[in-house]
């Protein structure tokens, strides 16, 4: 009996489940361990429309939570992942969510007009969120005005459906949700890093060169939890949830809290494994809560919790 299929504007799933941008490059290193078209869908590295080659390092830390990174969008850039990323991965069955990055709208404009032509490429993600780079995607993010307009600039140019890639970096994440909706949003994935600094306590200095870098991993759940149930209350456009997801009860938590598919993350990088087996252990997990559809553990949590001020001091 399959559980597991599920399927979101553009994205036909056989499972809920892939890897997030950034995490797993564009699959080939991940292709030596497994056939990749076990997936529910691939979210590939960020495409900007020049080769980067990214922040100085080092770029990566490990806290004692999760870890902090500073990667800065290092990309082949667009004409390379058009002849050759791409491509590659067109023997795999497996649906692809083509994550795009850009300083200004125009960057976002010409990467989705250009990437929707390959024919593997399935939805766009819009990263507005990266903490990593200066001046870049975070006031897009941040700005609910912008990120509509954004999102709005890009429907334009492509038919594909588009999600929008939220950053957990502001006050009114759903401010920003419910703006992207109404600009036309097929869907949110949510959320993205969060901004951390770690120092080295015999130097002063901080780790990363960047200084600052965006948290994953673990430390990242409980806010990511918080911010789906919030923000899937206020649209209705489905979430891709993710942040720290290491366990199939943890992509329970992601549904009930009101995510339609989920994506993992860092635990791509201490287990390679990591996407197939969480798939098989979803799968045990619901026959043993005898679910009979993940999707019907959408938003299960909604509205259930009142707040008792009285008995709570
Ligand atoms: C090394 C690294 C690189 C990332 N690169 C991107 C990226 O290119 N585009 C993007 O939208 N998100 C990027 N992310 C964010 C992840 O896709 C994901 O939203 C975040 O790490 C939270 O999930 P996790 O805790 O499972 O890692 C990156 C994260 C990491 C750790």
């Amino acid at each position: 009996m399959n559980r597991l299929n599920v399927e979101l504007p553009g994205l036909k799933m056989k499972n809920p489940v892939m890897p997030a941008s950034g995490c797993f490059g564009f699959g080939q290193e991940y292709a030596e361990f497994y056939d990749l078209s076990v997936l529910g869908a691939v979210a590939v590295k960020a495409a900007t429309p020049e080769t980067r080659r990214g922040n100085d390092t080092p770029r990566v830390a490990e806290t004692e939570s999760g870890m902090l990174n500073a990667i800065g969008l290092q990309n082949p850039g667009i004409d390379h992942i058009l002849a050759h990323e791409l491509p590659w991965l067109e023997k795999y069955d497996v649906p692809l969510l083509a994550n795009i990055a850009g300083k200004t709208k125009e960057d976002y404009v010409l990467v989705a007009e250009r990437i929707s032509d390959a024919t593997n490429v399935h939805a766009l993600e819009l990263n507005i969120s990266c903490p990593n780079v200066k001046e870049e995607g975070l006031q897009f993010g941040s700005d609910p005005q912008m990120a509509a307009e954004l999102t709005r600039a890009v429907k334009a140019v492509s038919s594909l459906p588009v999600y929008v890639k939220l950053s957990p970096n502001v006050t009114d994440i759903a401010g920003v949700a419910a703006a992207v909706e109404e600009a036309g949003a097929d869907g949110l994935s949510m959320i993205n890093t969060l901004m951390g600094m770690k120092i080295d306590i015999r130097t002063g200095n901080p780790i990363l060169a960047n200084k600052t870098g965006g948290l994953s991993g673990p430390a990242v759940k409980p806010v990511a939890i918080r911010m789906i149930y919030e923000v899937s209350q206020r649209v209705s456009i489905p979430i891709i949830g993710m942040g720290g997801i290491y366990s199939a009860e943890d992509i329970i938590e992601f549904f009930m809290a009101g995510a339609s598919a989920v994506a993992v993350g860092t635990a791509n990088f201490s287990d390679p494994f990591a996407c197939p087996d969480l798939i098989k252990d979803l799968d045990r997990l619901l026959e043993e809560m005898e679910v009979s559809h993940i999707s019907e553990l959408t938003g299960r949590s909604w509205n259930k919790w009142e707040p008792n001020l009285s008995s709570s001091r």
